[in-house]
């Protein structure tokens, strides 16, 4: 989820890399041609389902895609939920979260597809979006999940319109200051992760504040921001 970390390919500092022959790099020149295509199919599949709003059922049915790395930010969200609350975790994956929560607190999963007992079961990107009123959660916690979001804005405006008063969310922001190249590069990346969206941190916090949210809490993680928004404080 966080932007890949590049690593240098390795060369050795005494021996000078022998010349690749041609048969070699004939095939190196293939495999590279072919992984681009095979990115460049992905980029298109994933922003056709972007523009339909069609989540990847596929990829979120299959546990390899629900990585352990992860779980260093579910911790880190899991630290900005009050003791004691009623929360509801929307695109819960592997239900980690419930393992780190502050004592008392109550844990209800949500996610596209049944993530075991008790999930409900729901797409943000669907309209309209189902009561949560016989939830009772009065928090909502979103790890590695609003990226998928096609309309952020619909979606905040919901959860403060089903009761719910603290928000604790992750997000992969837009870096904003781009040159030309990188902004293709970035969205292009985002694309290619099955983002929905571009936001960038201003424009998050500022839907969040249009609803009545305060940004209460600010920390990182990799490069994503990871926020606690309460209502009305
Ligand atoms: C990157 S995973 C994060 C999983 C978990 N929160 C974690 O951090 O380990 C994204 C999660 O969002 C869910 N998701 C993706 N699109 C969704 C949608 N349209 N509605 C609801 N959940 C969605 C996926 O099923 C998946 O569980």
């Amino acid at each position: 989820m966080s932007r890949p970390l590049e690593v240098a390919p390795k060369v050795s500092s005494t021996v000078e890399p022998s010349r690749p022959s041609t048969r070699h790099s004939a095939r190196h020149a293939v495999r590279r041609t072919v992984d681009g295509g095979r990115r460049a199919a992905r980029v298109a599949r994933n922003a056709l389902r972007r523009r339909l709003g069609q989540p990847d059922y596929k990829r979120w049915s299959s546990p390899e895609c629900l990585e352990e790395s992860w779980d260093e930010r579910t911790k880190q969200l899991a630290q900005l939920v009050p003791p004691g609350s009623r929360l509801i975790e929307f695109g819960a994956g592997r239900r980690q979260l419930q393992n780190y929560l502050p004592p008392g607190c109550t844990y209800i999963p949500s996610d596209l597809v049944n993530r075991g007992p008790d999930t409900i079961v729901c797409d943000l990107n669907e309209r309209p979006l189902p009561s949560l009123w016989p939830a009772s959660a009065t928090v909502a916690v979103f790890g590695g999940v609003l990226e998928y979001i096609r309309d952020v804005p619909g979606l905040v405006r919901w959860l403060a319109d089903q009761g719910v008063k603290t928000c604790v969310a992750s997000f992969d922001t837009m870096p904003t200051g781009l040159t030309v190249i990188g902004r293709c590069r970035e969205l292009f990346r985002r694309s290619y992760n099955g983002y929905m969206n571009s936001l960038t941190e201003q424009e998050l916090l500022t839907i969040f504040k249009t609803v009545g949210f305060e940004c209460m809490e600010r920390q990182t993680w990799h490069t994503q921001i990871i926020t606690q928004f309460v209502i009305g404080s």
